[in-house]
């Protein structure tokens, strides 16, 4: 098991992120609260729609400006840098990737040039010399993540935020991507925070795990913890998921039901309406998280 300096990085205390939806704010990031260690990567699942992303860009100051953000957020001297799902978007097409990663240095004083070719090479570009005079379009896919990681660290970041890094890349590169985030948290001790639907990426990756359900967070707990004692019926149903592969048809399967809008976020326990062990009691009051010290869920009827 991966040992932790628990020295904590960021603490997020009650965030929450509303939008004005049908004449009222609607919370589509509600009330979450977690820490992030020094050194760690953590992890964050959820189905789709559940406000990853929208927690994400909070953490970053990036969220839009009809965004309204309730929080008191322990940390905020911090660098953070973000990368997304789709690399290109992210990349200015008219530029060199070399001059864009040498916009964002954080060390000014130092020749330019040398770090960004240093940096290329930290994240696995091989001939950096050549590649760094090149245009996003001349990168394959997953050299184009590997070097907005680069842009990333360039701002020498305490937090990285990766929202969907791998998604859109094919399941090879994938593993690459994740093979590379997990040697820059063990070689530099960068802590992450990483976003996906999907719990099968994390098994040898993230060390703790948040799991997300219509703007809540709904269980924490290490990823040993999450994977052999999952408690909250909705991470039982995630962790079903990550263990069943495509159906005949190349489809992923998917848990009944699909998460609803946030102006139609269910009274009570949020899952309840696609929950197998609900009871009368899941409909009226929402469970808050309770448990021991690195396991907490918000399921009363799971013990
Ligand atoms: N500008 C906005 N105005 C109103 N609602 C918004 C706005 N941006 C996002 N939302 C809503 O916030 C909710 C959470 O969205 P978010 O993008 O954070 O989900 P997600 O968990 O990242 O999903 P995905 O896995 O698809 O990326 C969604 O219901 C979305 O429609
Ligand atoms: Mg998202």
């Amino acid at each position: 098991m991966v040992q932790l300096n628990l020295k904590s990085l960021l603490k997020v205390n009650s965030l929450s992120v509303s939008y004005r939806i049908k004449g009222a704010y609607i919370p589509v990031v509600d009330q979450v609260s977690f820490t992030i260690n020094q050194g760690e990567i953590l992890a964050i699942v959820g189905e789709s729609g559940c406000g990853k992303s929208q927690l994400a860009l909070a953490l970053a100051g990036l969220s839009p400006k009809s965004a309204r953000i309730d929080s008191d957020i322990d940390g905020d001297t911090m660098t953070v840098a973000m990368i997304f799902q789709e690399p290109l978007s992210a990349l200015n097409p008219l530029m060199t990737v070399g001059k864009q990663i040498r916009e964002g240095l954080a060390k000014k004083h130092l020749p330019a040039n040398e770090q960004v070719i240093k940096l290329l090479s930290a994240v696995g570009i091989p001939e950096p010399e050549v590649r760094c005079k090149q245009y996003p379009h001349e990168f394959s896919g997953g050299m184009r993540q590997r070097a907005l990681i680069a842009m990333a660290l360039a701002r020498e970041p305490d937090l990285l935020i990766a929202d969907e890094p791998t998604t859109a890349l094919d399941v090879t590169i994938q593993a690459q991507i994740i093979a590379l985030l997990k040697k820059l948290n063990q070689e530099r001790k960068l802590s992450i925070l990483f976003i996906t639907h999907d719990l099968s990426l994390l098994e040898s990756f993230a060390h703790r795990v948040a799991v997300m359900y219509a703007g809540r967070i709904v269980e924490i707990a290490t990823i040993q913890e999450i994977f052999n004692h999952p408690k909250h019926p909705y991470t039982s149903a995630l962790i079903n998921l990550a263990r069943l592969q495509k159906d005949e048809n190349g489809l992923f399967p998917s848990i009944p039901g699909s998460v609803p809008p946030p102006h139609e976020y269910p009274q009570g326990c949020r899952f309840h309406p696609r929950c197998p062990r609900r009871t009368d009691a899941c409909a009226v009051e929402i469970p808050v998280l309770s448990g021991g010290n690195d396991h907490v869920w918000a399921c009363p009827v799971v013990k």
